[in-house]
C-alpha cells in the first residue's frame, strides 16, 4: 500500500494550468526527487500534499498510520524560547511521558493501598518502557548531533529564536523536523539555506534515513546522491522514473526525442492528409476518398506541440570606470548590536571578482548589506570611488510591495522604458508572458529570483554585489555571464 497517493489531480491558478488529470504515489522506501523547471508546480504539489493548497480536482489519500513532516517556513515560533527549547519540542510527547512517570513514581512512594500500588507500578513500567524504546535518555545527544550537523551549534543553542536570521531560522526548523523523525519528509529546496558542509551532512542523513521522502532541489549533484526515484513534472503531468537521477535524465532525454520524432511524423501525416483533402474534396471522382481522410484527420489523437522551456539569458550592462580601486574597506565592523566578525579590511579593484564564503549565519549577508549602505556599520569605514554604480542582489525574496506585478516592479524602476521593452527584458530572464502581469507574491521562488536579476540587468553598473544569486534558479545561464 502506498504511503500517500494523489489521483485525478487537476489544478490551475487562474488561467495558468498546473496539473491536468495526473497522479503521484509514494511507497515505503521511496526516496523521491521532485523535479521540473522553475514554475512548473513543484512547491504547489508539496502544498497540495500538506493540505495548504486545495486542488481544483483530485483525491489525496494519506495512509492513516503514516506521519509526515514538512518545512513550513511561514510557521510562527514563540520568539522568546531558545533554540534548544524549540528543538526539544520535537520530543514533546516523550517529555510529557517523563512528567507522567515522575508523577506516578511520587504517588508510588506515598501509596499504602496494595491494589492501587500494583496499578501504579504497571503504569510506571509502561512509561519507562516507552521512554527507553524511544531512546529518551539520548535526546540531548540527538539534538546536539543534528545541531552540529546543520551548523546550529555555531550560532548557539541558547540563542533566543527571535534573534535568528532568515537562514538560521530555516535551519533550526529543518533540525526540528529531522528530530521529529516522521515516516515521510517533504522538503522543498532545503539546500538553499545550507552551506556546503551542511549540505553534505544532510545528504548523509537522507541516505541513511529509514523513512521515505519527497525532496525538491535544484542541486542535481545533491539529488543524484540521495534519491532512488524521480517524479518529474512536465506538460501538466507527473511522471515517475525509478532508479538514479542519471538514469532519469537519460530516460527523459530519450522520451523527449521519441516524442519529438512522433510529433514531427504526425505533423507530416497531417499536412499530407490536409493537402489531399484540399485538392480532392471538390472533385466528384475523389470526394468520397477526401471525406474519409477528413474523418481520419478529425479522429486522429493529436500530439501537443512540445514546449521548450524559456532559457534565461542574463546580460549585465557595464558602465566603464577608471582603473582605481573601486572599494576600500578599512577596519569595518559589521553586526547588529555586537560585531559578528573580526574587523574587515580589503581593497577591491576594477576587474576583480571576489567570493565571500563562510558558514551560514556567520555574517556574509550582513557584511554585504553594510557595504551596500542598507544597515549601518558598527565601526570602521568603507569608501567607493565616486563613479561606482552598484547592482545589488539581495538573498531573500522580499518585496516592498508583494502585491505589485513583475511588470510594474520593473516599470517603476525604469519609467522611461517602453512597455514592450519591459516585457522583453523579463522574457529574456526566463519569465513567461503570463507571469509578467502576475503578482510578485504568487510567483514561484525561481520566478521571483529572475525578476530581481532582471532589475539589476537593466542598470548599467560596474560593481555587482550578489548574495546567493543561484538559489532557486537554474544556474548555468547566470554563471557564463559573471
Ligand atoms: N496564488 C497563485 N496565483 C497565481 N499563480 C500562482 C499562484 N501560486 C503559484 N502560481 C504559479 O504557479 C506556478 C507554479 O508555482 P510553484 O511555486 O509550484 O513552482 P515551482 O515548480 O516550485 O517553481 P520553482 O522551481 O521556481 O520553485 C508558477 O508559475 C507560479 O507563478
Ligand atoms: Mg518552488
Amino acid at each position: 500500500m502506498s504511503l500517500v497517493e494523489v489521483t485525478g489531480l487537476t489544478h490551475s491558478f487562474g488561467d495558468k494550468k498546473i496539473f491536468n488529470n495526473t497522479e503521484i504515489k509514494l511507497f515505503r522506501g521511496d526516496k523521491m526527487g521532485l523535479t521540473g523547471r522553475n514554475g512548473v508546480g513543484k512547491s504547489t504539489l508539496i502544498n497540495i500534499l500538506t493540505g495548504i493548497v486545495i486542488p481544483d480536482e483530485g483525491y489525496i489519500k494519506w495512509n492513516p498510520k503514516v506521519t509526515y513532516g514538512y518545512l513550513d517556513q511561514q510557521a510562527k515560533i514563540d520568539s522568546d524560547i531558545t533554540v534548544k527549547e524549540y528543538l526539544k519540542g520535537a520530543f514533546d510527547y516523550l517529555f510529557k511521558t517523563e512528567e507522567r512517570l515522575n508523577d506516578v513514581n511520587n504517588r508510588i512512594a506515598k501509596c499504602k493501598d496494595k491494589n492501587e500500588l500494583k496499578k501504579l507500578l504497571e503504569i510506571s513500567g509502561e512509561c519507562q518502557n516507552m521512554l527507553e524504546a524511544n531512546n529518551f535518555y539520548a535526546v540531548n545527544s540527538e539534538i546536539e548531533k543534528v545541531a552540529a550537523g546543520l551548523g546550529i551549534t555555531a550560532f548557539g543553542l541558547d540563542t533566543p529564536v527571535g534573534r535568528l536570521s532568515g537562514g538560521q531560522r530555516a535551519k533550526v526548523m529543518l533540525a526540528k523536523l529531522l528530530l521529529q523523525n516522521p515516516d515521510v519528509l517533504l522538503l522543498d529546496e532545503p539546500t538553499n539555506f545550507l552551506d556546503r558542509e551542511h549540505i553534505e551532512w544532510l545528504a548523509k542523513f537522507l541516505i541513511s534515513f529509514k523513512g521515505s521522502f519527497i525532496i525538491v532541489s535544484h542541486d542535481s549533484g545533491f539529488l543524484s546522491r540521495v534519491v532512488n526515484c524521480i517524479s518529474d513534472i512536465e506538460f501538466y503531468t507527473i511522471s515517475r522514473y525509478n532508479g538514479t537521477y542519471e538514469n532519469f535524465m537519460r530516460q527523459k532525454e530519450q522520451k523527449a526525442e521519441n516524442y519529438l520524432r512522433n510529433y514531427n511524423y504526425q505533423q507530416k501525416e497531417i499536412a499530407k492528409l490536409q493537402d489531399y483533402i484540399n485538392r480532392n474534396i471538390a472533385r466528384a471522382s475523389t470526394t468520397a476518398m477526401a471525406q474519409s481522410r477528413r474523418k481520419k484527420l478529425e479522429k486522429m489523437e493529436k500530439l501537443e506541440k512540445p514546449v521548450t522551456a524559456v532559457k534565461p539569458s542574463f546580460t549585465f550592462q557595464y558602465k566603464t570606470i577608471s582603473r582605481k580601486p573601486l572599494l576600500k574597506v578599512r577596519s569595518l565592523e559589521v553586526g547588529y548590536t555586537e560585531p559578528l566578525l573580526p574587523k574587515i579590511t580589503l581593497t577591491l579593484r576594477a576587474g576583480q571578482k571576489l567570493a565571500v564564503t563562510g558558514f551560514n549565519g556567520i555574517g556574509k549577508s550582513t557584511f554585504l548589506k553594510t557595504i551596500c549602505g542598507i544597515i549601518p556599520a558598527l565601526s570602521g569605514s568603507f569608501r567607493y570611488e565616486p563613479d561606482v554604480v552598484i547592482g545589488y542582489y539581495e538573498q531573500e525574496n522580499v518585496w516592498e510591495d508583494p502585491e505589485k506585478t513583475a511588470f510594474s516592479e520593473i516599470k517603476e524602476e525604469y519609467p522611461t522604458m517602453r512597455d514592450r521593452e519591459v516585457r522583453a527584458s523579463l522574457a529574456r530572464c526566463g519569465l513567461r508572458p503570463e507571469q509578467v502581469m502576475q503578482k510578485l507574491k504568487t510567483l514561484s521562488g525561481g520566478e521571483q529570483a529572475k525578476v530581481k536579476l532582471c532589475k539589476i540587468m537593466l542598470k548599467p553598473c560596474n560593481l555587482l554585489i550578489l548574495d546567493e544569486p543561484t538559489n532557486h534558479v537554474e544556474t548555468v545561464a547566470l554563471m557564463s555571464r559573471l
